[in-house]
């Protein structure tokens, strides 16, 4: 036996014997106060609808979105990151810049509610689309230069509402620019831009696209969004990113992604986020239901892993179930 004296000293396991001592030297811990949950409003009164692909999640009245806003913040969750939806789509996305559509309304009721917490807004245009891209066309391509200031407006319209961060997806070059120039123009240089910097075109987005009603209605994203074989990529795309003005960078889906979260840790000081896409909890949630995996151990390590990599902050759906795990509830 190659024991000490004599033999190897290190034991790793001498500090894996007991809950505490694992504890005191865990490398890493996620917080819930680190995770940010995504809600989906729109308009209208009603129950909330659910979204078959997505258990447990569901398209909400401004008034439901709030109550589920406030439980968020009351569990102790980071912040709030709302989605809209509008009454009626358009070629150019023009609701999504309406201020009194679903999410400024969200947002407004949230922050009277609890003046004290984070509220994000995502600022796309594939909601509002009827054709369902991220961005005007022309030609038949999405047109880049004609959708910023577009993104701008989305982003201003979310910041008077009283949005403490702004988080663009759309994929659009020079969104971030765009997007900071508008703002600081308009007295909102304090609103923080939280940029969906390394976005890839992913198939993990498909349940997201039935919760957001947002699927292309012709091609994909692979024009905007990045190409899933590219890694040093998505590190160019952060770095432009930052240097545009984003405060938080974003890496999606995130378990897909950990090489690029751990490359972009080393290489970025400023903070970094996640988002475990829809896909990403579809899978877990079919699974759990069905008896093969046991859902808060299968959450936790991947958003552990998640964290691990590199993710200072999270976007994920079980955001609220982590809390209630926390808790020792079920
Ligand atoms: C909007 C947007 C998408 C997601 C976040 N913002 C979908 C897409 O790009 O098609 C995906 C989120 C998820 O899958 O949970 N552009």
């Amino acid at each position: 036996m190659a024991t000490e004296p004599g033999g190897r000293p290190d034991r790793p396991r001498r500090l894996r014997r007991t809950p505490a001592l694992r504890d005191w030297v865990a490398e890493s811990g996620l917080a819930v106060r680190q995770l940010v949950f995504p809600i989906f409003v729109r308009p209208g009164r009603g129950p909330p609808e659910s979204v078959p692909s997505m258990p447990g999640v569901e398209r909400r009245s401004v008034e439901d979105a709030v109550r589920l806003a406030t439980a968020a913040v009351d569990d102790g969750i980071g912040a709030v990151l709302f989605f809209g939806l509008p009454r009626h789509k358009d070629a150019f996305g023009r609701e999504a810049s309406a201020p009194d559509g679903a999410v400024p309304r969200a947002v407004r009721a949230t922050k009277d509610a609890r003046p004290g917490a984070i509220v994000a807004t995502d600022v796309c245009l594939c909601a509002y689309t009827s054709h369902g891209h991220c961005g005007v066309l022309r030609n038949g391509e999405v047109d880049n230069d004609a959708t910023l200031p577009l993104l701008a407006r989305v982003a201003l319209v979310h910041a008077r509402a009283g949005a403490d961060v702004v988080a663009p997806s759309a994929m659009m070059d020079h969104q971030v620019a765009a997007i900071r120039s508008r703002l600081d123009a308009e007295g909102f240089s304090h609103t923080a831009i939280l940029a969906y910097a390394a976005k890839y075109a992913s198939a993990f987005y498909g349940p997201f696209r039935e919760a957001a009603d947002s699927a292309p209605a012709v091609g994909d994203r692979r024009g905007y969004q990045l190409d899933p074989r590219n890694a040093r990529e998505a590190l160019r795309e952060i770095a432009t990113d930052l240097e545009e003005g984003a405060d938080i960078a974003m890496v999606k889906p995130a378990l897909p992604s950990l090489d690029v979260l751990a490359r972009a840790r080393s290489r970025f000081d400023a903070p970094l986020a996640a988002y475990q896409v829809s896909g990403e909890y579809a899978m877990i949630k079919a699974a759990a239901a069905r008896g093969w995996v046991d859902e808060p151990a299968i959450v936790r390590e991947s958003l552990g892993a998640i964290h691990r990599a590199g993710a200072d902050l999270i976007v994920t759906y079980f955001a609220r179930a982590v809390a209630a795990w926390e808790r020792g509830e079920p």
